[in-house]
Parts: C-alpha cells; sequence; structure tokens
C-alpha cells in the first residue's frame, strides 16, 4: 500500500506492506437496492410510522389539488371556436356557367351560376351527410356512400336520401364578392330560389 505523507516538513511518499493480520479494506457494494427491501429502507430512513405519515400527507395533496382543478374548470364555460360559417368567394365574373368545384374541398360547398344568377349548395347529402361529387357529363351528384343522386336543382333523383340538397345564402358583399353563409340554409322549392338564396344576375 502507498502512503503520501503530506504534512510536517518531511512530507514523503511511503511505502506500506500490509499486515497478513490487518482486516482487509470494505468495499462498497455496487449491486442496487433489491425492490424487496424497499419497506425495510424505508423503515430505516424514516421509521415506518414517518413513512406511513409522509405517504398519506402526500396523497391527500395530491387529491386536494386534482380536486380544486376540476372545480376550477367548472369556471369556464364550455364554449367550442369552430370557424365562421360564412366566406366570401370571389367576383361573380370569376364564374362561368355551370357548377363551380372551387370551394368543395376548403368549404364544402358548390358555387352554381345559371343564366339567370347564382346560388350556392352545401356539399353534404341528405341522408348520412357524405360528400357528393358532381359528374358534369351525367348532369348530377352522386354520393359515394349509399347512392343517392341529386339534379342540378339539388332534387333527389335516386337513392336514399329524403330531402334536396340544402342551398346556402347567398349575396354580394360590400367589395362586390360572392358571400356566402352557410348558417342559414334552404331547401324547399320556391324559397330556394329567391330571396337570400338565389342571386339574380343583373345584381351579380
Ligand atoms: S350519405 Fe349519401 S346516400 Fe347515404
Amino acid at each position: 500500500m502507498t502512503i503520501i505523507r503530506t504534512q510536517g516538513p518531511h512530507a514523503e511518499l511511503m511505502e506500506q506492506t500490509p499486515s497478513p493480520t490487518a482486516p482487509a479494506p470494505a468495499v462498497a457494494s455496487a449491486e442496487p437496492a433489491h425492490p424487496r427491501d424497499l419497506w425495510q429502507w424505508s423503515e430505516e430512513r424514516f421509521g415506518r410510522r414517518q413513512f406511513l405519515l409522509r405517504a398519506g400527507w402526500a396523497f391527500f395533496w395530491v387529491f386536494l389539488g386534482g380536486w380544486l382543478l376540476s372545480n376550477l374548470r367548472y369556471l369556464f364555460p364550455n364554449v367550442l371556436y369552430e370557424p365562421t360559417l360564412s366566406f366570401k368567394a370571389g367576383r361573380p365574373e370569376d364564374y362561368p356557367v355551370g357548377i363551380s368545384e372551387k370551394w368543395k374541398k376548403s368549404q364544402r360547398a358548390w358555387v352554381v351560376r345559371t343564366e339567370r344568377g347564382f346560388y350556392c349548395f352545401w356539399a353534404r347529402c341528405t341522408h348520412l351527410g357524405c360528400t357528393p361529387n358532381w359528374f358534369d357529363a351525367e348532369g348530377r351528384f352522386k354520393c359515394p356512400c349509399h347512392g343517392s343522386n341529386f339534379n342540378k336543382d339539388g332534387d333527389v333523383i335516386a337513392g336514399p336520401a329524403p330531402k334536396p340538397l340544402w342551398r346556402c345564402a347567398i349575396r354580394l358583399a360590400d367589395d362586390g364578392q360572392l358571400l356566402i353563409d352557410k348558417a342559414r340554409l334552404e331547401n324547399r322549392p320556391g324559397p330556394r330560389e329567391q330571396g337570400d338564396f338565389f342571386l339574380p344576375r343583373q345584381t351579380a
């Protein structure tokens, strides 16, 4: 064994042979405490009563914190923030006569221009709500879910859909663009072709 003497005027390095009778130095065990010994360890570290007391208090504060948070949540209303249901669809002169699918993906709507004016369909099947597709060559909307078909006025011509397609309110905004409001819907023949649900061409 090597000993370094660091004090006194004669600091030196000394070699010392371990005595054969001297006890071997204790070597710290590198093995981690076995989980089985946790109870014993906690008992030695805190005492069993202290351990139970601390665990009880910890449980109490966690429970109290959760209870307070859940009560605080009641102070705020369950409001669902959804995007607005109206949108501007560009200028009337951007649309040729026919059915435009420009807004189908982003707004779920078809803008229709006829010789007389404009209207707009909500692209939602009146059966179970799937999005139909427009087939220009056949002049009809076909729903891929259960086969409902609608003509270009939105009336049911085949399939299980119980009602015509819904039309959205449409008007000209102050800046001259088409303004479509999907929150106001109509599908009855007559009312759907006038008022807020049809924009005559001379107005457009
Ligand atoms: S959802 Fe369109 S036919 Fe059923």
